[in-house]
């Protein structure tokens, strides 16, 4: 950390010593304020419930510049990484800090390959979930056993076994979702081909039967492949400060993923993908373009609870650059497809096009975020929208690693604990129950 010149004075209203407080400075960004000794030279705490002005954590994998609109991975922005390489490449970056040359790209993928197939018991144990059971649950319940299928790299503290598990989660995560998918539809599953690429394999587990030789469309191929680049990382967000603090406890990668699964699910985060296309779904319903003014009206009525899906970020206040990339995939995919004019994609043009010229979105500096697209390209390559939040997990599932991976190699890490204001009753003794 590079202290800076500067420092911040703490003083108090009532006359009580002034604190000054070290400010650093990060290559990008905002400088920070380090309070680390605030509680032993004040006695209090500071409160930043939703973590709205906190840095958690030191990091040096993934940068975002919200009023810009701009998202860097080690350095290198997101449209240059989705147009010049692919998914192990940025796999490769985000764990070791630098893109592989050709001989490691190489040696990683065939690493990553020969780890793709998993314990053969994972099926008995998938087997104990209902059929129509969600995908997320039933990929929070498999990730989180992987651990007791991998014995041998689930101590933390050990930089081989962080290593091997980081590959055998990146490699197990596409055949954990196909093999969710394919339980739901109660087909048998496809093993691996290593003979694929990292998507083309996902798409051959997904929609291959043994009847029949399956085709891996390159479109389709390279559109997934975007959209696990475009969802790898994301700095500090819900579900990687999950993993985070689920694994400053010690706990086991597989365990610590599977926090970060669970996390992920929720509308407000991994799962509003699933929620923007269902959004759109039911636009469309009550009847298509005409009727995008009166649900923007509801969106707009705080007593709705009605959101715009796929619209609004904590940190970008400008246009998601993975929104940009993903509408030109939609585009693309579509394309291929046969499929220019899809209803729900000409929905969602003009449902953004109404909401960023609307004073609300304008004035609060909402924009589209990489889920307001992504749902329509999965439904177009024909995964189904349960599934969608379970891709996400997928993509996220390096950067969930790496983030983990980082902190547990930093000499510095503790265990996550943050404090509380407490607000309830002071201490109080306990009737006996005939009294009470
Ligand atoms: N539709 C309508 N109003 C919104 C929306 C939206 N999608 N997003 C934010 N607002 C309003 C919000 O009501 C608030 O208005 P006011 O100031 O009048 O109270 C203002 O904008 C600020 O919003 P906030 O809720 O304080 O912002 P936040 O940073 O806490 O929330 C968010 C960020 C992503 C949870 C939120 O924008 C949201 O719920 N969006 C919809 C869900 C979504 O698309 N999530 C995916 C995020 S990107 C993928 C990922 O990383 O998971």
């Amino acid at each position: 950390m590079k202290a800076s010149d500067t420092k911040a004075t703490l003083s108090f209203s009532n006359g009580g010593q002034a604190v000054d407080l070290p400010i650093y400075k990060g290559t990008l960004g905002p400088d920070v304020i380090d309070i680390r000794k605030l509680y032993a030279q004040t006695g209090m705490f500071t409160y930043d419930p939703g973590f709205m002005s906190t840095a958690s954590c030191e990091s040096a994998i993934t940068y975002i510049d919200g009023d810009k609109g701009e998202l860097l991975y080690r350095g290198y922005p997101i449209e240059q990484l989705a147009t010049n390489c692919d998914f192990l490449e940025t796999c490769h970056l985000l764990l070791y800090g630098e893109l592989p040359n050709s001989d490691e790209k190489a040696k990683f993928t065939d690493l990553v390959t020969h780890h793709t197939m998993v314990n053969e018991q994972m099926q008995f144990f998938l087997r104990g979930f209902r059929r129509d059971a969600h995908p997320m649950a039933i990929m929070t319940g498999l990730v989180g056993a992987l651990s007791a299928f991998y014995h041998d790299s689930t101590d933390i503290n050990n930089p081989k076994h962080r290593e091997i598990a980081a590959v055998r989660l990146i490699a197990k995560m596409p055949t954990l979702v196909a093999m969710a998918y394919k339980y739901t539809v109660g087909q048998p599953y496809m093993y691996p081909k290593n003979d694929l690429s990292y998507a083309g394999n996902f798409l051959h587990m997904m929609f291959a039967t043994p009847c029949e030789e399956y085709k891996v469309s390159p479109v389709l191929e390279r559109a997934l492949d975007r959209i696990f680049i475009l969802h790898a990382d994301h700095e500090q967000n819900a579900s990687t400060s999950t993993v985070r603090l689920c694994g400053s406890s010690g706990t086991n990668p597989f365990a610590a993923i599977a926090a970060g699964v669970a996390c992920l699910w929720g509308p407000a985060h991994g799962g509003a993908n699933e929620a923007a296309l269902n959004m759109l779904y039911d636009i469309q319903k009550a009847g298509g373009v005409e009727k995008i003014g009166e649900f923007i009206k509801q969106v707009k009525d705080k007593n709705s609870n009605v959101k715009l899906m796929g619209f609004g970020h904590r940190v970008y206040k400008n246009y998601d650059p993975r929104a940009k990339l993903m509408q030109e995939t939609c585009r693309e995919v579509l394309g291929e497809l046969g499929l220019e004019n899809d209803p729900l994609f000409k929905l969602a043009m003009a449902l953004e096009k109404i909401a960023l010229e609307d004073e609300y979105f304008v004035s609060r500096k909402l924009y589209p975020n990489v889920d307001f697209y992504s749902g329509i390209v999965q439904r177009a390559i024909g995964i189904p929208v349960p599934l969608f939040t379970a891709i996400f997990a997928l993509a996220r599932t390096v950067g969930w690693i790496a983030q983990l991976n980082e902190m547990i190699g930093d000499p510095d890490y503790k265990i996550g604990r943050p404090r509380q204001l407490f607000e309830g009753s002071p201490k109080r003794d306990v009737k006996p129950i005939g009294a009470r």
